[in-house]
């Protein structure tokens, strides 16, 4: 129950990275690119797409979900304008944190809101940190530390109102729970496939709303970006009209083999699916915890968390040890205790035995 770190690998993963190894043999005596490689990293960008709730054309694959938040922040300039606010949050993860502290170098003037109880933000803290001088709003939809959940619509129609793009860090909610890209209007969602996307180490991504992207230049670039990578012409720049524009050097390609099988068993079981019972399960978690008197650091409010729980134990490591030589595999969190995560592949038995499991050893 480990999908908010690192998810089980497909079984169709292993034909897939044997493909790409046949695939890499073969094409030192032909053209890689031309017949197949430089069509992949697109295919792949719209099977997230469709994850995401966005349209095809939307997502660029990124080396990681880190270098996808340094690309929106490359297309900005923050000495240049008095929009140079960056309100982000304190649950965010940590990468946030230091690329917006990286960028105060470069006149950025980051915004942190605060939680009171380390497990929420109170909304009307984010609306009110965002004003006529915020440029971007990027924080997380779901926390990695408590699964706490954002209202990412009140979040967008207030930045839209006042001229500010938003950035949803949804690492912790593509593939758990459904998210609407085009219908919230997002302008950017960042993330990665390893955890409950069940890909393989790394394959990010950077979601663009389609009518935002060719106002933007990253400086964050390289020849894939480039409008006729293949003319090797030299700068200045000419940038592609489409998401590729937000690419960088060659793609991983491995990475891209090692996500497709993941992407296709979830779009099989289907996202709505996958909700529906990752939240009847973290109710009954959260029930069950609750009964023992146990802390649980997620909010109680299915609409207010993603797919995970998080649990108080006062000794996680150890706590977590102990588990695994039981077969339950979960981490921990400085502060918060367990993370528990029951994903579409859990069977109900195997969360009642996990959870009976953890009520033994407190
Ligand atoms: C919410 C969130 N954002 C970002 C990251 C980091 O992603 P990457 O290693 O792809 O930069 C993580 C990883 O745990 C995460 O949970």
């Amino acid at each position: 129950m480990l999908s908010h770190s690192l998810g089980p690998v497909p079984r169709a993963a292993r034909e897939s990275m044997l493909a790409y190894y046949e695939a890499w043999e073969q094409h030192t005596s032909e053209d890689a690119w031309a017949t197949s490689w430089w069509e992949m990293s697109a295919r792949v960008g719209d099977g997230i797409a469709r994850v995401l709730g966005g349209a095809p054309g939307s997502v660029q694959v990124q080396p990681n979900a880190s270098i996808a938040l340094s690309s929106v922040a490359s297309c900005f300039d923050f000495k240049e304008s008095e929009r140079n606010k960056i309100v982000t949050t304190a649950l965010d993860f940590p990468s946030m944190d230091y690329i917006w502290d990286a960028q105060s170098r470069l006149g950025a003037n980051v915004d942190i809101v605060h939680t009171d109880d380390g497990i929420t933000v109170q909304l009307e803290h984010i609306l009110e940190a965002i004003d006529e001088t915020t440029c971007l709003v990027a924080l997380s939809h779901v926390s990695f530390r408590s699964s706490y959940r954002v209202d990412a619509r009140a979040i967008v129609e207030r930045a839209h109102r006042v001229g500010a793009l938003v950035l949803l860090d949804v690492y912790q909610s593509a593939g758990a729970l459904e998210l609407q890209a085009s219908d919230w209007e997002v302008d950017f969602l960042i993330g990665g496939t390893i955890k409950w996307l069940c890909g393989g180490p790394a394959c990010g991504y950077l979601y663009v709303r389609p009518d935002l992207q060719s106002d933007l230049h990253p400086r964050l670039t390289g020849w894939v970006a480039h409008a006729a990578p293949f003319d090797f012409a030299s700068a200045p720049m000419r940038y592609d009209q489409s998401v590729r524009r937000f690419a960088q050097g060659t793609p991983s390609i491995p990475a891209l083999y090692s996500v497709l099988p993941g992407l296709q068993i979830i779009e099989e079981v289907g996202v709505p699916a996958i909700q529906a019972e990752s939240q009847r399960r973290t109710e009954w978690m959260i029930e069950f915890a609750l009964d023992r008197g146990w802390k649980v650091n997620s909010p109680r409010d299915v609409n207010e968390r993603g797919g995970s729980v998080m649990i108080f134990v006062d000794d996680g490591p150890a706590m977590v040890k102990r588990l695994a030589e039981r077969k339950v595999f979960v981490d921990c969190r400085p502060g918060v205790g367990l993370r528990v995560s029951p994903h579409f592949f859990n069977t109900d038995e195997e969360v009642r035995e996990a959870m009976g499991i953890l009520a033994e050893l407190i």
